[in-house]
């Protein structure tokens, strides 16, 4: 596959593009600094160079992929979340135009729980939230896995175990840990996996070996229903009804883009 990584140069895109390389993907990164990026990134990775919030920018980078790998993120200040976390997801389906794209998405643990930044209508979890609408409404294919708290977890807690119904929800590392590398491992995996498609998980380890194997993992996980707007065993906590409309909308603008080209 081409797979293009946004947020390569963070701490879970770094390792995404280092074992998306060893998997034999061509790795192109959107990046805004390109010599920081050179120092981070493998050889092989092919850089665009841009900002997420700027449609442009991704209109050039999604030029040829047929991968995505979201691990960007925002860093809390006013109305980052909107512009980073859900934006920049935004703008890469709008780049693709209904261009079909293996998506895998990374989100958190607990995103269905409202964490109250700067208010309800802008909490980073809330902006998350509808970024994986948007995935899922879109109608590429998807995986979207949020990752338990990193590198919380003991030595020899690599077992790796998939969670649904986003029932941890206490918003501290008592809701389980993952290592960086097992997040990357997970995301780049679902890429090529018939079984993670369609599907969204929680992700922690526990004690014990992790697996080279993932099939098993993503198989058993349920499938979003085709077209839905929350993962199947979501608890309903950001009711449609009393979403931003523009937002809502604009969700509905780039699924029907896609739906039409069908
Ligand atoms: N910490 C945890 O335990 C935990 C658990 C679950 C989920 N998460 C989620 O994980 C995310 C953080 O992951 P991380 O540690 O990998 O983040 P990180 O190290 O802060 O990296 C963020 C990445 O996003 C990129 N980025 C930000 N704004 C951008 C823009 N406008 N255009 C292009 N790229 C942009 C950054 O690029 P630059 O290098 O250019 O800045 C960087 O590559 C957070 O959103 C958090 O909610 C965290």
């Amino acid at each position: 596959m081409r797979v293009l990584i946004i947020g390569a140069t963070g701490s879970i895109g770094r390792h995404v593009a280092a074992q998306a390389v060893a998997a034999g993907h061509g790795t192109v990164a959107l990046v805004r600094d390109a010599d920081r990026a050179r120092d981070l990134l493998p050889a092989a990775t092919a850089l665009a160079v841009g900002d997420g919030t700027d449609p442009d920018s991704l209109t050039a980078a999604v030029e040829g992929v047929d991968g995505i790998v979201f691990t960007h993120g925002s860093h809390g200040g006013p109305g980052e979340a909107e512009r980073i976390d859900y934006g920049i997801v935004r703008n890469a389906v709008a780049a693709l135009d209904g261009r079909p794209a293996r998506i895998a998405l990374m989100t958190a643990i607990g995103v269905t729980v409202h964490d109250g930044a700067f208010n309800r209508a802008s909490g980073t979890h809330d902006w998350k939230r509808r970024a994986e609408r948007l995935v899922r409404r879109s109608g590429n294919p998807y995986t979207i896995v949020r990752p338990a708290w990193f590198d919380y977890n003991e030595p020899g807690q690599r077992r790796l175990v998939f969670l649904q119904g986003d029932t941890r929800r206490a918003g501290s590392p008592a809701d389980g840990a993952i290592a960086r590398d097992q997040i990357a491992q997970v995301l780049v995996a679902s890429l090529t996996s018939p079984g993670a498609e369609r599907k969204t998980l929680e992700l922690v380890a526990e004690a014990g070996p992790g697996q080279d194997d993932l099939e098993p993992l993503f198989a058993a996980l349920e499938a979003d229903p085709e077209g839905a707007w929350d993962a199947v065993l979501d608890p309903d906590t950001l009711p449609l009804g009393a979403e931003p409309a523009a937002v809502t909308a604009e969700i509905d603008r780039l699924a029907h883009r896609k739906e039409t080209r069908r």
